[in-house]
């Protein structure tokens, strides 16, 4: 009999970009074991594009967070696998696993995380730095324009403390874009600010999006910020509930 099953990226003989720059398929995650383990993920499948801009939302406690780690490549899933561009991270040593994230990812978290005793520049160069980049005109060039992406000319050389906690996370922003990563998986990114600043992470997000390509995915317990995004997945309880594309218009 016909094998009629489209074949993964993996089986394809030939060399064609594939469409996805994810798949995630039957993604599970038990904490512990026994009488104490949690089911946080119970088989979460779903594709992701090249450039995509959506939001994860879901109650506290639903697994958002468990999902972005996987997502993210900071924790290994119990079951299923995670493919990016055809690559099986499930596959991957953990080095080759680093470097997969590395190129491809950047992170936002809820706080910042910026090291107050350094300079903007510094904060935003420190993972270049640490994967052994000089630290030299061009990595200089690069901070400042991804600083200027975020609206941050003229702070480079600042304090991370003198600034506001606004100009913060967009500082840690940059930071994440620092290495042009094709998905910025962002973490209730704006859980801490205010509504305006609130809003301004979001229309920074939406044009970094439209400018590069970078796709978007951003976990957020907020409705009315999920609605300024392209697609909603919904989780609740472990499970992928809702995946709706968003027919906003502007
Ligand atoms: N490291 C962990 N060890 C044990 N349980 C965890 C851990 N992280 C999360 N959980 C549990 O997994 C479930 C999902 O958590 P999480 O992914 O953080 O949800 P969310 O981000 O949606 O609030 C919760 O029941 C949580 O208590
Ligand atoms: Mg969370």
């Amino acid at each position: 009999m016909a094998d009629e099953r489209t074949p993964t990226p993996a089986e394809r003989p030939d060399a064609s970009p594939p469409e996805h720059l994810l798949i995630v398929d039957a993604l599970e995650k038990v904490y512990g074991s026994g009488e104490a383990a949690t089911h946080a993920l119970k088989g979460v499948s779903f594709e992701f594009a090249e450039a995509e801009f959506a939001s994860i939302i879901g109650q506290s406690g639903s697994g958002k967070s468990t999902l972005l780690n996987l997502l993210g490549l900071l924790d290994t899933p119990s079951g299923g696998t995670v493919r990016y561009r055809g690559e099986d991270a499930g596959s991957l040593g953990k080095p080759q696993r680093a470097g997969l994230r590395n190129s491809l990812i950047g992170f936002v978290f809820q706080f910042h995380h910026l090291l107050p005793e350094f300079s903007v520049y510094e904060n935003v160069a420190m993972p270049s730095l640490i994967a052994g980049m000089a630290d030299d005109a061009s990595l200089r060039e690069r901070a400042q324009e991804t600083l200027g992406l975020l609206g941050l000319d003229g702070v480079a050389d600042k304090s991370a403390n003198a600034l506001s906690g606004g100009q913060k996370q967009r500082v840690a922003i940059a930071r994440a874009l620092m290495n042009r990563p094709a998905l910025v998986l962002a973490d209730e990114p704006t859980g801490n600010l205010d509504t305006s600043n609130t809003d301004l992470v979001y229309d920074l997000f939406r044009s970094i999006n439209e400018q590069t390509g970078t796709a978007f995915l951003i976990v957020t317990h907020d409705r009315g910020v999920a609605q300024r995004t392209d697609r909603i997945l919904e989780v609740r309880d472990g499970e992928l509930v809702a995946d709706e594309r968003n027919r906003y218009l502007g």
